[in-house]
């Protein structure tokens, strides 16, 4: 029994709606980028699992459960559309395969600061995981004052037709960045916010984050001394 359907559109409906609006419309790009997109949520699941099992290990053998909880995303059809247009590309498989690794993205939000390197040690060391780009914003925090680490990971995932690998964005970060990013993204993707408030409160919030990571950097001294044996 399948608990969670994707509800991933019909392929094959999807070519003869666009046929039957379009007319004459190619639609082969359009059914290469559907196979892709369920590939990359195929990878999702992957990673999923793999996190899920790490932190059950942890949990077991230490008695902490590096994982807070996560979140998978798939990028929406019309957000990947403005990704593309933002980047001078087009909506074409070639140019989503060779440029946007974020398709199907996961964020994993951990309790303590340690516990980012220990997730990210224990999974792109695994034998079938590879790891195709890296981003700290930890150690270099954006000038918003943003932190967190951005993987982008590939595993092999067997389809039908055969082994294929596909790239899955890894968004790792403390319960305390987390909640810092949540309300900075509120503050500038909100577009009625008025300037003013924008630059004043971010301003603030970039203090804040500072702030945060002290009071997290201490929280994990806490725990390491409570964690000795
Ligand atoms: P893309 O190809 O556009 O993804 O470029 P990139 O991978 O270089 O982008 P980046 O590494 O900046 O990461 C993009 C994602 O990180 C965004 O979708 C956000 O989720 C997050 N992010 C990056 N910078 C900020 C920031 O300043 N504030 C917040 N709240 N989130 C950010
Ligand atoms: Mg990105």
């Amino acid at each position: 029994m399948i608990l969670q359907r994707t509800n991933l559109p019909n392929i094959n409906q999807i070519s003869d709606e666009m046929s039957h609006v379009l007319g004459d419309y190619d639609t082969t790009e359009i059914r290469r980028f559907f196979v892709y997109y369920q590939q990359c949520q195929a990878g999702a699941k992957e990673f999923g699992t793999k996190l899920e099992n790490l932190d059950s290990e942890f949990e077991m053998l230490e008695n902490h459960n590096p994982i807070h909880h996560m979140e998978t995303r798939m990028k929406s059809p019309r957000s990947l559309l403005r990704k593309l247009t933002k980047k001078g590309l087009d909506f074409t498989f070639d140019d989503i395969k060779d440029n946007i690794f974020d398709i199907a993205g996961i964020r994993v939000i951990t309790n303590y600061l340690d516990d980012i390197e220990t997730v990210e040690n224990a999974l792109t060391k695994q034998s079938d995981v590879t790891l195709l780009k890296r981003k700290d914003y930890i150690s270099n925090p954006k000038p918003s004052g943003y932190r967190s680490l951005h993987l982008v990971v590939s595993v092999p995932v067997f389809q039908a037709s055969g082994p294929i690998t596909t790239p899955v964005e890894i968004q790792l970060r403390t319960v305390g960045m987390d909640m810092w990013a949540s309300l900075e993204h509120k503050l500038r993707y909100k577009t009625d916010v008025d300037k003013q408030k924008v630059e004043q409160f971010g301003d603030e919030l970039k203090g804040y984050s500072t702030e945060l990571n002290q009071i997290e950097t201490h929280m994990q001294g806490i725990f390491n001394n409570l964690q000795e044996k």
